[in-house]
């Protein structure tokens, strides 16, 4: 039996900021596939992370694609402004655009790959008719705000149902998980038709990140 991999995403969110440089060489240096980026403005989540400024930063260095996740209120606001600080993708919520299309459009004009999160309460099936103009769906998998909670069980049926409505329409579509994500849980989630696993705390908290990453990606 062929075992399915997933591409990895090291979430940035539970790094040691001293330790900036170092915490992003570690991806460099690592099986990953991409860098997760998680933007918080204190509206649409309780919680402030990093902005631009950091980003810009971050993208002198890394040699892997910055996958930036807003979870911020008009997130159409800022898309060029994370465009120049060296967004790749660029992910907004459905919860958080009453203009998703034109978001989601203005992300595309950009140059830079558009991303859809969807809460866990969220339906996918409100994906329908955005589904086939985005690359990448993120279901957050944890209520979003904070790194380091414990992954919601339901997540694997969404995720099922998401594969399922990409797959009956042909679409280039990957599903990213974001939130929960540890080395027990990661091949059921694959297993569920995830291709994509965001990982904070389980790569940034352990001893070794790189071998945290690899056994992501091996498990
Ligand atoms: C949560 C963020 C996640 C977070 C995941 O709001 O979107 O990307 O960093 O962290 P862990 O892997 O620790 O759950
Ligand atoms: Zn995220």
């Amino acid at each position: 039996m062929i075992l399915i991999m997933a591409l990895i995403a090291p979430s940035l969110l539970a790094a040691d900021f001293l330790k900036l440089q170092q915490e992003v060489e570690i991806v460099n240096n690592s099986a990953a596939a991409w860098l997760h980026l998680d933007v918080m403005d204190g509206m649409f989540v309780p919680n402030i992370s990093f902005g631009p400024m950091v980003i810009e930063f971050v993208k002198k260095i890394v040699k892997k694609p910055c996958d930036v996740h807003l979870m911020i209120e008009q997130p159409g606001r800022y898309a060029e402004t994370f465009k120049n600080a060296g967004a790749d993708h660029l992910t907004v919520h459905i919860e958080a655009c009453p203009m998703l299309h034109q978001d989601i459009t203005q992300i595309k004009s950009l140059g830079m790959k558009a991303g859809v999160a969807v809460n866990p309460h969220t339906p996918v099936a409100l994906l329908s008719d955005i589904l086939h103009e985005v690359s990448i769906v993120n279901l957050m998998s944890v209520n979003p705000g904070f790194g380091g909670q414990q992954f919601i069980a339901y997540t694997l049926e969404k995720i099922k149902q998401l594969k399922k409505m990409i797959s009956e329409r042909d679409l280039d579509v990957l599903i990213e998980i974001d939130g929960g994500v540890t080395i027990d849980n990661a091949r059921e989630i694959i297993n569920a038709g995830a291709d994509v696993l965001v990982a904070g705390s389980t790569v940034f908290r352990a001893k070794d990140p790189i071998g945290a990453i690899e056994k992501l990606k091996t498990v």
